[in-house]
C-alpha cells in the first residue's frame, strides 16, 4: 500500500496527521521526516500500523506505543509506569539553564578545588529523568543527582541515565542525599501537584500517568513542601530552586517556598499565561555578603 494513503487514513481515525505518521514512521523505524521517501509498505507493516491505530483510538498515549517521549532536545524511554514528560516543563529546563550560567558553581576555595568546581544539580522526582537529561544535553560537566521513589519509574530513569555521568537514586527524595546536604547549588523538580480533589475532572489520557507523579494530597501541595523542605536541606548558601505546580498554586505555592525559608520567590506563567513553575533562592550567607 502506498505510504501516503496510509498517513491520510491514519489521520482520519486519529483526527491527527502528526499522530499517524509518527505511529506510521514508528512501525518503519524511521524518522516523521523521512516517509515522503518511502513510497510503498509492505502488507506486514500495514497491519503492525494498523493495530497501533486500535490501541492509539482505545486510548493508549502515542509514547507508550513507540516507548520514546522527546523532550527538548532530548528523547527518553517511556512506558506504563513512568510520567510522559510535558512540553511546558521545557521552561522550567530554561530557568535552570539560565541559572545555571548566573551561578557557575561554588568558589573554589569552598569546595577544596583549584579552579572553580562544576555546579552540584539534584532533580527531585525525577521520573523518567527527561529534566536532567536535557540539562545535561545543554550544560555539560554538571554534576548530577536524580532522585525517584517509584519502583515502576525507576527502571526506565535507569536505562534513560545510563551511559551519562547522571546519578539516579531510588529512595523517597524525604531522606534522599544527606551527604550532600548544603552543598548542592541548584535543585530541581516536577514534582506530582494535582489535587486529590480535581480528580473527576481530569482527562482519561491524563489519567494513564501513574498516580503518584500526579496526586499530591487534597490541595496539591504535599510533594512541594516536601521539596521545599528537601532543598533548603541540600542547597548550599545562595543555591537556587525550581520547581513546577499545578495552576492553581499562583499563590500558594510561592507561600510554600517562602514558609520554608526562601528569598527572591518569583512564580513563573507558562507560554499559555497560566502560573506554571515557581523559584527561589537561599538566603546568601556567605562571609562578606550581607543577605537577601
Ligand atoms: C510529575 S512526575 C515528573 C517526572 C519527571 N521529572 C518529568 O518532569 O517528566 C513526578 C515524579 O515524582 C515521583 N515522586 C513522587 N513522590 C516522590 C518522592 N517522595 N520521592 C521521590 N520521587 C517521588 C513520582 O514517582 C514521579 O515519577
Amino acid at each position: 500500500m502506498r505510504t501516503s494513503q496510509l498517513v491520510a487514513q491514519g489521520a482520519q481515525r486519529l483526527g491527527s496527521a502528526a499522530e499517524s505518521k509518527t505511529l506510521l514512521a514508528h512501525v518503519l523505524g524511521v524518522e516523521p521526516a523521512s516517509l515522503p521517501l518511502i513510497i510503498e509498505v509492505s502488507d506486514a507493516h500495514a497491519a503492525a500500523f494498523a493495530a497501533l491505530l486500535e490501541r492509539r483510538r482505545a486510548g493508549e498515549p502515542v509514547q507508550h506505543l513507540t516507548g520514546r517521549a522527546f523532550f527538548r532536545g532530548v528523547s527518553v524511554a517511556v512506558g506504563p509506569g513512568v510520567f510522559i514528560p510535558r512540553p511546558e516543563t521545557e521552561l522550567l529546563v530554561q530557568w535552570a539553564l539560565d541559572a545555571l550560567g548566573a551561578h557557575p558553581g561554588r568558589p573554589a576555595e569552598a569546595a577544596g578545588h583549584e579552579g572553580p568546581s562544576a555546579p552540584v544539580v539534584v532533580e527531585l522526582c525525577a521520573g523518567s529523568g527527561a529534566i536532567s537529561l536535557a540539562l545535561a544535553s545543554e550544560c555539560p560537566g554538571l554534576v548530577q543527582y536524580a532522585v525517584e521513589v517509584s519502583d515502576d519509574a525507576w527502571p526506565y530513569l535507569v536505562r534513560n541515565v545510563t551511559g551519562t555521568a547522571l546519578q539516579p537514586v531510588l529512595g523517597d527524595m524525604a531522606d534522599a542525599l544527606s551527604e550532600l546536604d548544603g552543598t548542592v547549588d541548584l535543585v530541581i523538580a516536577n514534582p506530582p501537584y494535582i489535587p486529590e480533589s480535581a480528580r473527576s475532572e481530569l482527562p482519561a489520557d491524563v489519567l494513564r500517568d501513574p498516580d503518584m507523579a500526579l496526586f499530591s494530597g487534597p490541595d496539591g501541595l504535599e510533594a512541594l513542601r516536601v521539596v521545599a523542605s528537601v532543598a533548603t536541606r541540600l542547597l548550599r548558601s545562595g543555591g537556587v530552586l525550581g520547581a513546577e505546580h499545578d495552576d492553581t498554586h499562583h499563590e500558594s505555592a510561592p507561600n510554600v517556598l517562602r514558609a520554608a525559608g526562601f528569598v527572591d520567590v518569583v512564580d513563573h506563567l507558562d507560554l499559555a499565561g497560566r502560573p506554571r513553575y515557581v523559584t527561589a533562592r537561599v538566603p546568601d550567607l556567605s562571609p562578606g555578603r550581607m543577605g537577601p
